[in-house]
């Protein structure tokens, strides 16, 4: 395997301190600030204090609801995600104890009361939940918080375990975003990957969909996969142009430590897989390809068919500092800048939930700095940053206070610098992952993201 890794002598002269090099193995990825591997065991007392202190004012903060569903039928090579293959016999403990772990928070002063604006499954795979036990498991979230006020509800789906009656109790309890996973279009990719479902199933599961009827359909693909070539990337690509789904999400392959992929390519079992320059080349032709096909570039991992209608709430009002209750194991919540995640190990979870107690796992409570930090990273992941927004949240200004990173990323072609803005260009959303270390505090650069 290899890796063009951008730590070239040119860009090391331009600043020694910038991590921008990628890794070859590890987690990419960011999706909060400061990296999992800060938070820490101790901390539940003040956590609980948090949650049992009654806000003074109503929240106008918009409040969402995560929840993890940690089964598949079979684990992918690459896939990093909590997820178990060999525990569907607890699928129902598992839904009665995310009705529990819900009743806990919808008691609590801080988060009682309040509006939920979106909601999202996430696994692992959702929809391999039954008919059944979706209908039970929606009655049982709803009954406890009820979603009349909810902008948005996804779940995320795999081909071959969708079915018309599944989706249709999906649309009638309330989701609107489908979220499906197709990864590629190739079957020899598919089964080198260790997905279990072949490109006719994605075409299956996709007119099952449609038919059934979601506001937006968005479809999941990686690029870089083993196996993959230029030519299967693309015609990958071309598959899905032709379906028209309204979003389509591109995730450059990361391989983190834990997955089979990464001891097989340790062992030698695996052929060469994509540099990340290989990567990002694909990625490029990707978007300029959905830009012909009439999509508009809508974070550094997505393009939509229509910018105003297909707007992802779950993550954009995460950007800007939106609560997230997240229930189930593995599941981290931020609230009031309070980051905690849920203990990942299912039978540990399933335990403490059933004594009524919360199943903390590790916590961090940020400054205010680090609330200011978290937002502005994950606000570049969307391509444009407005300067008012943190003067006005923050009372700072963005470019006094990361002049030297800014310059240092504009001086390479990756973002701009004007009066109301900062944009990321299209290279800089190519590698915005690795980017973001630059604005971290030098305590949180070059550690384990999780
Ligand atoms: C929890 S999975 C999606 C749902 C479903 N289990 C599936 O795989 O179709 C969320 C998404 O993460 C992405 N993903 C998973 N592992 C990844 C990896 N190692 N690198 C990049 N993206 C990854 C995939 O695109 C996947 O659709
Ligand atoms: S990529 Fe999806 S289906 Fe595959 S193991 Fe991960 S969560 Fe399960």
């Amino acid at each position: 395997m290899s890796d063009e890794g951008g730590g070239s002598a040119s860009l090391r002269v331009c600043n020694p301190n910038l991590e921008l090099a990628e890794p070859a193995g590890g987690s990419y990825f960011v999706s909060t600030y400061p990296p999992f591997s800060a938070w820490s065991g101790a901390g539940g007392r003040e956590w609980r204090h948090r949650l049992d202190t009654p806000r003074s004012k109503p929240s106008s903060v918009p409040l969402g609801l995560y929840v993890h569903i940690p089964f598949c039928v079979d684990r992918c090579h690459y896939c990093y995600y909590l997820s178990h293959d060999d525990r569907l016999d607890d699928l129902d403990r598992y839904i009665r104890a995310l009705e529990s772990e819900l009743e806990l928070h919808a008691r609590t002063p801080a988060l009682g009361g309040r509006e939920l604006d979106f909601v999202y499954f996430g696994g692992g795979t959702p929809s391999l939940l039954s008919a059944a036990r979706i209908e039970r498991l929606m009655s049982a979230l709803q009954d406890v918080w009820s979603w009349h006020s909810t902008r948005e509800v996804s779940f995320e789906c795999a081909p071959r375990s969708t079915t018309t009656k599944k989706l249709e109790a999906l649309r009638d309890w309330g989701v609107t975003r489908i979220s499906l996973g197709a990864q590629q279009m190739n079957d020899e990719v598919l089964r080198a990957n260790g997905r279990v479902h072949l490109t006719a199933d994605v075409e299956a599961a996709y007119r099952d969909i449609r038919e059934v009827g979601f506001a937006v359909v968005n479809v999941d693909l990686i690029v870089g996969l083993v196996g993959e070539t230029d030519e299967t990337f693309d015609s990958s690509l071309e598959r899905i142009v032709e379906l028209e789904p309204d979003s389509v999400t591109i995730y450059q392959l990361e391989i983190p430590l834990n997955t089979p992929l990464w001891s097989s390519l340790q062992h030698g079992e695996v052929p060469t897989i994509a540099s990340w320059a290989t990567k990002r080349d694909r990625l490029r032709r990707a978007f300029d390809r959905l830009e012909r096909a009439g999509y508009a570039q809508a974070s550094a991992y997505a393009a939509v068919r229509d910018p105003e209608r297909h707007r992802f709430l779950y993550q954009i009002e995460q950007y800007h500092g939106a609560d997230l209750l997240g229930i189930g194991a593995s599941a981290f919540s931020h609230i009031d800048g309070f980051n905690q995640q849920n203990l990942p190990d299912l039978g540990e979870y399933l335990e403490r939930v059933e004594d009524r107690e919360p199943p903390l796992f590790r916590v961090y409570e940020s400054t205010p700095e680090e609330c200011m930090i978290r937002e502005f990273v994950l606000q570049l992941k969307l391509g444009r940053v407005e300067r008012a927004y943190f003067a006005e949240k923050f009372g700072i200004d963005l470019e006094r206070r990361f002049a030297t990173p800014l310059s240092d990323l504009e001086a390479r072609g990756w973002l701009g610098v004007d009066d109301d803005h900062v944009t990321v260009t299209r290279e800089g959303l190519l590698r915005v992952d690795r980017m973001l270390q630059s604005f971290y505090l030098p305590e949180h650069r070059g550690i384990r993201y999780s």
